[in-house]
């Protein structure tokens, strides 16, 4: 029985934040009068003592005692006879809750930092390969060139509003439970709005930020589901990244190179480069997802109020947590250790098939409807194609034959060079908007400013 309904052998993880939660309910609870000054002293002291031990690897856990918050409280209780009153007015109910949103909030920050990072080597490599051209492909088909600044940014777009989605969920997190006792709040003239504000669950003015029921602020987890989908967006965005390594560095794309130390051989053969890191990315984005259908599946059917299903949670959340920030940490390093090999981009990308859609712009430019100028590009495609040539290699007589609006500099649009200088709409692979992106993003990024202003400001 004890060792199925114990946590702490996952939950002790807590402890720090267990015996803030504590030092703060203590001084709470003198400052209306319920511990005196010298027993409010004697919990302080003694739970820094515990917590002098815990840091030091010293602290024996107890699964007998269930979890981090009956360990702590029953060591406390043994050092010092205040501790008995530690527990007044609280339940484990609002103390876990507390402890919960606690620890979420520095993960929040933190994730959101190492977020920043990877989104710094996108730009540094984008910073790098500004001038490479490289085809864009939908459904893995050559479609149109790109550059591979512009195709890296687009995951900086995708991880800044991961950052933003874990600000909007920092601002659900960061809400005081402390006071809702195991259900229905205490008779006790708790000052909830003290411990809310001494423990930073605050609005931007400095004011208290507390839950308003005492059944929802025990039973629900919302706030926990809603960091695990924000992580499982940060984990699925990163296996998208990660699937692209992969078919970049291998013989058949070869657009990039991985550094040694982010590859690993064959234990056969000898000439394997595989890019591990990133199918372990990919691959873990799986147990991510997995983490938040649990969460959902955990909270379905719970009855009110508070029940012990909850504990199933920690598992969850802490995988989830520890996974993202791996993976995010992990293909920080592994881009900051990428070359790109830009003869492989450039020839992928000399491709005149890639103008196709430019030819049919041309016609548009002279007037033509688009779905004409599409049809006669079309037939164009399939006379190159016919003859064995390549699409800029048909002869201006060819191209009139088939829409008499063609003219002498129709072929003049398969130069790549000016092909990237034509698209200058705003989010276009252009090489000037390309630049501009990458000065507000430099920008940006220097500024430590994240569209969503997760966290930072509210402590
Ligand atoms: N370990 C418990 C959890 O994670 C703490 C709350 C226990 N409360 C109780 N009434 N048994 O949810």
């Amino acid at each position: 029985m004890a060792a199925f309904t114990q946590s702490v052998t996952f939950d002790w993880r807590l402890w720090k934040q267990d015996i803030l939660g504590s030092m703060v309910h203590a001084t709470m609870l003198r400052r209306v009068g319920l511990l005196t000054a010298a027993e409010q002293r004697d919990i302080v002291a003694g739970l820094e003592a515990i917590a002098g031990d815990i840091a030091a690897g010293r602290f024996v856990w107890q699964p007998e005692l269930e979890d981090v918050h009956m360990n702590i409280e029953a060591e406390l209780t043994r050092r010092v006879p205040a501790g008995a009153k530690l527990h007044t007015g609280r339940s484990r109910n609002d103390q876990v809750a507390v402890d919960l949103r606690l620890w979420l909030r520095d993960e929040l920050m933190n994730l959101s930092e190492e977020l920043r990072g990877l989104q710094e080597a996108l730009v540094t490599l984008g910073e790098r390969s500004a001038a490479v051209p490289m085809p864009g492909y939908t459904h893995l088909q050559r479609a149109q060139p790109v550059s591979f600044a512009h195709y890296v940014l687009a995951y900086a777009e995708m991880f800044e509003r991961d950052r933003e989605r874990l600000g909007h969920a920092f601002e659900r997190v960061n809400v005081c439970p402390l006071g809702s006792g195991a259900l229905a709040g205490s008779t006790l003239p708790l000052d909830r709005e003290l411990v809310a504000r001494l423990l930073g669950f605050v609005d931007a003015r400095g004011r208290a930020r507390l839950t308003q029921n005492s059944m929802d602020a025990v039973s629900d987890r919302d706030f926990v589901v809603e960091f695990n989908a924000a992580a499982a967006l940060v984990a699925v965005h990163l296996s998208r990244l990660a699937e692209d390594v992969v078919l970049w560095a291998s013989t058949e794309f070869g657009f990039i190179r991985l550094a040694d130390a982010f590859t690993t051989g064959s234990s056969l053969m000898p000439q394997k480069r595989n890019p591990d890191v990133a199918e372990l990315v990919r691959g873990k984005s799986g147990r991510v997802i997995g983490n938040l259908m649990a969460l959902l599946t955990l909270l379905k059917g719970l009855p009110m109020s508070y029940n012990r299903d909850l504990q199933e949670d920690k598992e969850r959340v802490f995988d989830t947590a520890d996974t993202v920030r791996a993976c995010v940490r992990m293909t920080t390093g592994l881009l900051a250790n990428t070359t790109v090999q830009a003869a492989a981009c450039r020839a992928a990308a000399a491709d005149p098939a890639l103008l196709a859609t430019d030819l049919a712009e041309y016609l548009v430019r002279k007037g033509v409807a688009f779905r004409s100028a599409h049809h006669a590009v079309g037939l164009l495609v399939a006379e190159a194609e016919k003859t064995g040539r390549a699409l800029n290699q048909l002869k201006l007589e060819e191209l009139q034959a088939i829409h008499c609006a063609f003219a002498p500099d129709a072929l003049q649009l398969f130069d790549l060079e000016q092909a990237m200088e034509r698209r200058q709409t705003i989010g276009a692979p252009g090489r000037k908007e390309v630049q501009r992106q990458l000065r507000r993003w430099r920008g940006r990024l220097a500024a430590g400013k994240p569209a969503g202003k997760p966290a930072g400001r509210r402590r």
